[in-house]
């Protein structure tokens, strides 16, 4: 089963085909995060109108890339929440265009679930039950997944993301948009010089980055580090110690809530996934196996929402014609406009 997915929640246009759920046969992301950091941050009536420029060539590169015809394909999958409204109306009236000229089912997947089946396009496929972490621009989530479409929400950040917090803590020391890969790059080979505050919440499987991301901006601003395009050792030596905060946080909060749940795999997900840090010591302090999607594949990308789709659509599920984003989608929550028939 051929599945064409479609990605358009953010500031990334994508397009992929995936086989079966987990073979890659074509994976095209046009980023427009050059045109954002001008601003230093997404705007989102500028991403809508990239997502409109980019969405037809992507997806015509997406086919072609993949040696596949619309008629090899099987059905359409595309994220219909949650993101930016006018970013998702793209990508979704896109799919429901291709869908009704090309006779194919569609199906509108969930961003954050979508993010999670990174993991099934590697070399080794998950076995259930399996704990996925989800860190990404705007949501922090720790999941136990039982099944395909089984998930039970352990905990989440009470209030900045931890990828937020990331771009908040890179803005205030000057190393640039998006604040992730750049903290990531400025600090490489940098040790820690500051103890930074970590929230542990203490008998809940939530988080909280307000905290940590507060004192490192006042400390930016005690020791006078201006936004300058060459930040100082000081400047590199705070943000390794935000780095290592964050990542200390996510990783023991995960491992704990991984032995309390006896899963058989720690799974990570969404952009800050990306971070070679925090790859790297999840899988050195956890006993329990970790699984690690490519880089390219834990920031937005469509084969993975093409992945989702294909799980849903085994069970025979299909989104109808009313469609409609839905900007604030929680994980796990039946998609209230999707009206999912069976087929
Ligand atoms: O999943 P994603 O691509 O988009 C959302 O769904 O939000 O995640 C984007 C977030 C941004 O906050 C970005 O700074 C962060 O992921 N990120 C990283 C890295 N690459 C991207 N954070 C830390 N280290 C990285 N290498
Ligand atoms: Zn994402």
């Amino acid at each position: 089963m051929k599945i064409l997915g479609i990605e358009t929640s953010c500031d990334e246009t994508a397009a992929a085909v995936v086989e079966d759920g987990t073979v890659i046969l074509s994976n095209v992301i046009s980023s427009q995060v050059e045109i954002h950091s001008r601003y230093g941050g997404i705007v989102p009536e500028v991403a809508s109108r990239q997502h409109m420029l980019s969405i037809i060539p992507i997806v015509e590169q997406a086919l072609s890339d993949a040696r596949v015809k619309p008629k090899d394909l099987s059905a359409i999958a595309v994220t219909n929440g949650p993101g930016l409204a006018g970013s998702l109306l793209v990508g979704v009236n896109m799919a429901k265009a291709l869908a009704m000229s090309w006779n194919l089912p569609f199906i509108g997947v969930n961003h954050l679930e979508a993010h999670i089946y990174a993991n099934w396009l590697g070399e080794d496929i998950p076995a259930f039950p399996v704990i996925p972490l989800i860190v990404s621009g705007g949501h922090t989530e720790l999941v136990l997944l039982k099944g395909h479409g089984e998930i039970i929400r352990l905990g989440r950040t009470r209030d900045d993301a931890a990828g937020e917090a990331f771009d908040k803590v890179a803005r205030a020391l000057g190393l640039g948009y998006p604040g992730g890969p750049a903290i990531e790059r400025a600090c490489r080979g940098i040790t820690a010089t500051h103890r930074l505050p970590r929230a542990w919440i203490k008998g809940s499987d939530d988080f909280s980055f307000s905290g940590l991301k507060t004192a490192a901006v006042r400390l930016a601003e005690e020791l006078n580090i201006s936004n300058s395009a060459n930040p100082g050792p000081i400047a590199l030596g705070l943000a390794a110690s935000f780095q290592e905060a964050v990542v200390d946080v996510l990783v023991n909060k995960t491992i704990a809530a991984a032995s309390n749940y006896c899963v058989k795999q720690i799974l990570l997900a969404g952009g800050v996934a990306a971070n070679r840090l925090l790859r790297e010591t999840m899988a050195s302090r956890s006993t329990i196996p970790v699984l690690i999607p490519a880089p390219v594949l834990c920031t937005d990308n469509a084969a993975m929402v093409a992945s989702c789709g294909y799980f849903h659509r085994l069970k025979g599920e299909r989104s109808g014609w009313d469609l409609d984003v839905v900007p604030g989608l929680k994980l796990g929550a039946a998609n209230p406009n999707a009206e999912i028939q069976n087929v």
